[in-house]
């Protein structure tokens, strides 16, 4: 049971832990309904603390206490005191052991928080709070322990018992079951605690590090499928060497494992020395996954793995620091993506992502800055901006500091801090000593929410050969925050010539040019640079390679647009043109449909796409994501009121007439850039298939029984889940017959594979045909349909909520309740999955008085349940406030 009337917890109210915990030792006896845990703690006074109680308040939730022991002596009933929150003991000595022993029903255990049973056997998932659900505790990080933990259990049912660190012993034992012992050596804090007993299949590998040592790398998936896991252990490896080159940052242990579930509640968990990950993550093969999903994996690899520096090695004093971690592992697995792949495409994808998610957050009633001051429930902030947001930052240190000075940063910040629970402030000055800056104005991304608009207006004189860049800032007040002072912005800019060329970039008072590329430092609300010896009128390339998560405003015209579309050395700006140009397009068009006029689109846009066929074969990957026009939800941010249905009319109708005008552009794409031999998931293939497969969506825009034909022949011949998940995509959103042929032949060929059936639901879920409410919720009561599964609820409600705009913000409301009813469903399953589904309408009150009035009924209707997690409480609470 939660807490009926939760306090929200507050930064400014950090005070360290009145007592630590040195060790840890746990005995985890699994036999069901039981899990049985036995802990003896080492506890001592913090000398840190000011606190001079003698009350020790541990942590636990969902357990029930059977013992308490000090010292050896079992404590009588009275001399504790516990409930649905804590234990309490009060007169405790300066240093003890605690005993205690507890026990809970893991296969009972649906919030798949703390100890949980799925189909293959039992897992954890500690973070960010779950370790008190397995056992009494000072569940917080800046309390770290060494662990020893003894598993016990059936052998024949578990025949795996893992736990971090190293296994030290191991044997049988009566009853058919058999037993594990593990050490971690490393101090750790619980959040990071991980055991398993389960039936699992193994890959193993090696790896020899750079000083030497050998490394076993083991990775677990559930039996039958070890065929999907080698592309994770190659990504695997090749993290570790990244790592060490970039950073030189080796893994400190003798065995690395990765745990695939398919019951879990985020992406993975870095869990030292065994991480465990949602299967998603994890499996792959050539027929079974796209190529984002092994792009995706490869990233998330990386991620978990480069995590046991930046963020176990070195952790977080308090959950108020979790972009600590996270936003530095963030940076660090997107320059892992950025070498392995291509950077430009790369960094397209990551910014599209800030800006229809990170942006929409930073708008909307859950605004919180990177590092948060104040939460109900820590599970609502592993949130886009302590990720994505916090990364950015991470990047824009890096961008005022450059390359080498950022490493010294990091080698300082290790030198400090390793070892630590430290603070967001900690990993600033590290980086201010390495470079000898300044960053306090910097500072204030950390504290300020909102994301800034940098308006630039340029002014040239021939005369005097100057041009004049006037840059303002301001930030719009956002939930807590009304007022926001000026943001230290690091702006790379280039001045791009009529024949295309980069000027030499002298700014006023320098003795000479420095470089066509600079990054100018934007501290002022208001601020003037001169650019001289400026010899004609230029366009300016602004914030290239997106330097700062800012809205930029400029006022370039179509033509300076078109210019830097085929111009612009930097590849993300080339791409920036197009996307602005695309959005200012639609823009008016939805404004000219709102008053019942035709829209118009510029032919000067429609060549430029042109342009961007004509020369697809020099980067592939590139040009398909110059043809993907911006997402439906963020243009619906752009807009004062969102008209959702006018965004998808206008929106289509673009694709349409580019389709129309290319049609045989986009065949010869589609025939062209095929992929011929064995298929691997590189960036060039990877790239040459996303090309093929954009033009063959633009085809099938037209829905004509020739696309139709086509789209299907493709369906048919696909031999990989791209273009397998490519050709079934345009189908679901056609009328033809194909569709149901297609979506027929997809279930009955990959119903045993639960992440393909789940790519199954989502396809049904987003398509944009009349009548999607009646389809997800018939959908909703197929028999391969479960609420208990996040990945189906994702593939199934989330996918509805997020990913088809037009039918969840139907007119008369249906989309609204649908997703009130199911977030009331799932929170009695699992809150964390619920929340995350409720924050599907942060962004309510962008819309109009109708909509906004359904949208009120359908988050009131969620608020009067009672029973409510504290999870979804928080994100109604703020929607509503
Ligand atoms: N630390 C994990 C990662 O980013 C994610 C944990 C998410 N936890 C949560 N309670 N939502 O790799
Ligand atoms: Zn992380």
């Amino acid at each position: 049971m939660r807490d009926p009337n939760p306090q929200p917890v507050l930064l400014k109210d950090y005070a360290p832990p009145p007592y630590l915990i040195d060790r840890v030792e746990l005995d985890v006896d699994v036999r069901e309904p039981w899990a049985t845990v036995h802990a003896r703690l080492a506890v001592r006074r913090n000398p840190g603390s000011k606190d001079t109680g003698r009350t020790l308040v541990l942590d636990g939730e969902h357990i029930e206490l059977l013992s308490v022991a000090i010292d050896g002596r079992a404590l009588a009933a009275s001399e504790y005191k516990v409930d649905a929150q804590n234990l309490r003991l009060e007169s405790v000595p300066d240093a003890f052991t605690l005993e205690t022993r507890v026990r809970f029903d893991p296969w009972k255990n649906t919030r798949l928080e703390g100890f949980y049973a799925t189909k293959d056997g039992l897992f954890t998932q500690c973070e960010a709070q779950g370790f008190r659900c397995i056992t009494y505790f000072v569940d917080r990080p800046d309390v770290m322990a060494k662990y020893l933990v003894t598993l016990h259990a059936d052998k024949e049912r578990f025949p795996r018992l893992l736990a971090n660190g190293n296994l030290v012993a191991s044997g049988d034992e009566e009853g058919a079951r058999h037993w594990a012992r593990w050490e971690d050596p490393f101090p750790k804090p619980c959040y990071l605690y991980a055991m398993v007993a389960a039936k699992l299949d193994l890959l193993e590998g090696s790896f020899t590090t750079r000083s030497g040592k050998n490394a076993l790398l083991q990775v677990y998936v559930e039996p039958g499928k070890v065929d999907q896991a080698g592309f994770t252990l190659h990504a695997l490896k090749k993290a570790m060497q990244w790592d060490e080159s970039v950073f030189g940052l080796e893994l400190d242990l003798d065995r690395f494992m990765i745990v695939a579930v398919g019951d879990f509640n985020m992406g993975a968990m870095e869990n030292k020395g065994l991480n465990i990950f949602n299967t998603k993550y994890v499996l792959a093969r050539p027929d079974t996954a796209t190529d984002m999903d092994y792009y995706l994996i490869d990233r998330v690899v990386a991620h978990e793995y480069f995590h046991n520096w930046t963020g176990n090695r070195v952790t977080c004093r308090d959950w108020f620091q979790l972009s600590l971690k996270e936003g530095l592992t963030v940076f660090r697995d997107q320059e892992y993506g950025a070498d392995e792949y291509s950077r430009a495409v790369a960094r397209i994808q990551d910014v599209r992502k800030l800006r229809e998610v990170q942006f929409a957050e930073d708008a909307g009633p859950m605004a919180h800055p990177v590092r948060p001051d104040t939460y109900v429930e820590i599970n609502n902030f592993y949130t886009p901006t302590v990720y994505d947001k916090g990364a950015e930052v991470v990047r824009m240190i890096h961008t005022i500091i450059g390359k080498a000075a950022f490493r010294r940063g990091m080698d300082l910040y290790f030198e400090r801090h390793d070892g630590q629970a430290v603070t967001c402030d900690d990993f600033v000055r590290a980086m201010e000593d390495a470079a000898k800056v300044d960053l306090t104005q910097f500072r204030r991304w950390y504290s300020q929410s909102g994301t800034p608009v940098v308006a630039c207006r340029g002014e040239y004189d021939a005369t005097a050969q100057k041009y004049t860049l006037t840059v303002k800032q301001s930030c719009p007040p956002t939930a807590g925050q009304p007022e926001k002072l000026p943001f230290h912005i690091p702006m790379a800019v280039g001045l791009v010539a009529a024949d295309g060329a980069d000027m030499a970039l002298r700014l006023e008072g320098e003795p000479r040019a420095q470089g066509t590329n600079r990054v100018l430092d934007v501290r002022e609300a208001e601020q003037r640079f001169v650019f001289v010896d400026v010899p004609s009128m230029p366009v300016p390339s602004l914030l290239r390679g997106f330097s700062a998560p800012v809205v930029l405003r400029s006022d370039w015209s179509d033509a300076d647009l078109t210019h830097l579309m085929a111009y612009d050395s930097d590849a993300f700006n080339r791409w920036e043109a197009g996307d602005v140009l695309a959005t200012r397009i639609i823009l008016a068009g939805v404004k000219a449909i709102q008053a019942g006029n035709v829209p118009e689109i510029p032919a000067a846009y429609i060549d430029a796409i042109g342009r961007v066929l004509v020369n697809a074969a020099r980067d592939p990957a590139f040009a398909a994501e110059c043809l993907a026009l911006p997402a439906e939800s963020f243009l619906a941010e752009q807009m004062d009121v969102a008209d959702p249905d006018a965004i998808h009319v206008m929106r289509k109708r673009v694709i349409r007439i580019l389709a129309t005008r290319y049609r045989t552009r986009f065949e010869g794409a589609f025939r062209h850039f095929s992929v011929p031999g064995a298929y691997s998931p590189d960036a060039g293939a990877a790239g040459r298939r996303a090309l093929r497969n954009a033009a063959l969506a633009y085809l099938m825009e037209l829905d004509d029984s020739t696309a139709r034909a086509l789209t299907f022949l493709e369906y048919r011949r696909a031999e990989n889940m791209t273009d397998t998940m490519a050709a079934l995509q345009c189908l679901a959103n056609s009328s033809g017959a194909e569709r149901e042929r297609a979506l027929g032949m997809f279930f009955e060929k990959w119903k045993d594979e639960a992440l393909v059936v789940d790519k199954w639901f989502r396809v049904q879920a987003t398509s944009e045909l009349a009548g999607a409410i009646d389809r997800v919720q018939a959908l909703l009561k197929h028999p391969a349909f479960t609420l208990a599964n996040p990945n189906r609820a994702r593939s199934l409600l989330f996918a509805f909520a997020r990913a088809n705009p037009v039918h969840f913000h139907a007119a008369d409301g249906s989309g609204y309740r649908f997703v009130a009813e199911q977030v009331v469903a799932l929170d009695a399953l699992n809150p964390q999955i619920a929340s995350g589904l409720a924050r599907s309408f942060d962004r309510w009150k962008k819309y109009d008085a109708a909509r906004q009035g359904h949208a009120r009924a359908a988050l009131e209707s969620i608020r009067t349940r009672d029973a409510l997690s504290n999870d979804v409480r928080e994100v109604v609470d703020r929607a509503l406030a």
